[in-house]
């Protein structure tokens, strides 16, 4: 059997392991499908970890060791991000919902970035503000609260030094405002400047839990939930619009699918996907 044939076989079988695996977590196989390779990457090191020589083992493993699924939830986060992510997005969030936000918010303006990465998008929130909006409107602060479900994800956000290409779609003047290019040990990367860092605090929580205690104008909550399925996606949505002030603004990912119609949120740009709390 060719290299090629043995990965392609590889590849079958854990289609066929995630098709019975992640209704089992609570979680959508369509969701997954884009990005498969990278968790089935993940379940086959675990394979070799546990000297297992097949999906259908590890099957039998999990039967024998429900602790084991911990490790396949694991493997199903999906960690891509980048700043200023979906460029009209933030380009809509700058140029409108946060000036209306400042104008309503009286002092300080609270963000929430659920399901935060790295603090990519929690951080552009910070970089549009200090750069774009600020200027404009000195008596107001921003705080954000950046939260994610993987320490390891908040710890690279706390280093907040990034390659270049999570910076491919930030506009090319925010780039040279926000960060020092500094020397790597694989090349140049880009360290985030302290006054952006600043206005984030970072905390782990899973969306899936009840949220935060405190009201929020801005809540980004972007390719987290088109992972799980409609009960949890319903759960995780219902805590998230709970947790907005009337007339505040929430932004799913442009592939999160739509919010049911019994969620109090009306829609700003639904291909955006952008809504307001009623
Ligand atoms: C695809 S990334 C999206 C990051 C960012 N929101 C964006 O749009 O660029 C999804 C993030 O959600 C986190 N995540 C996955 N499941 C989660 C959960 N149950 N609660 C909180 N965060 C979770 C992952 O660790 C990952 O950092």
């Amino acid at each position: 059997m060719t290299r090629r044939e043995v990965h392609r076989m590889a590849s079958e079988a854990c289609t066929t392991f995630l098709q019975w695996a992640l209704p089992r977590l609570n979680k959508r196989w369509t969701g997954f499908r884009p990005v498969q390779q990278q968790v089935c990457r993940c379940l086959i090191e675990r394979l070799t970890a546990l000297d297992l020589r097949s999906f259908d083992a590890y099957r039998d493993y999990l039967r024998k060791h429900p602790g084991e699924w911990v490790e396949v939830d694991a493997c199903c986060r999906i960690t891509i991000s980048r700043f200023y992510r979906d460029a009209p997005v933030f380009d809509r969030l700058r140029a409108h919902e946060l000036p209306r936000m400042m104008d309503r918010a009286h002092g300080t303006l609270r963000g929430w970035s659920a399901g935060a990465a790295s603090g990519e998008e929690a951080y552009t929130l910070s970089i549009l503000w200090h750069e774009a909006l600020l200027p404009r409107q000195k008596h107001h602060r921003l705080r954000i609260l950046a939260t994610d479900a993987q320490a390891h994800m908040l710890k690279r956000a706390t280093t907040a030094v990034y390659e270049g290409g999570s910076l491919k779609e930030l506009p090319a003047p925010l780039e040279k405002l926000a960060f020092d290019r500094v020397a790597g040990p694989e090349g140049l990367v880009y360290s985030l400047k302290r006054r952006h860092r600043a206005p984030v605090q970072l905390a782990l929580h899973d969306v899936r839990t009840p949220p935060p205690m405190e009201p929020f104008h801005l809540i980004c909550c972007r390719y987290v939930l088109m992972y799980f399925d409609a009960d949890v996606r319903q759960r995780c949505l219902g805590y998230l619009t709970d947790r907005l002030l009337p007339g505040g603004v929430l932004v799913l990912g442009k592939r999160d699918p739509e919010p049911p119609d019994d969620i109090p949120l009306q829609p700003i740009d639904r291909a955006l996907r952008l809504y307001r709390r009623m």
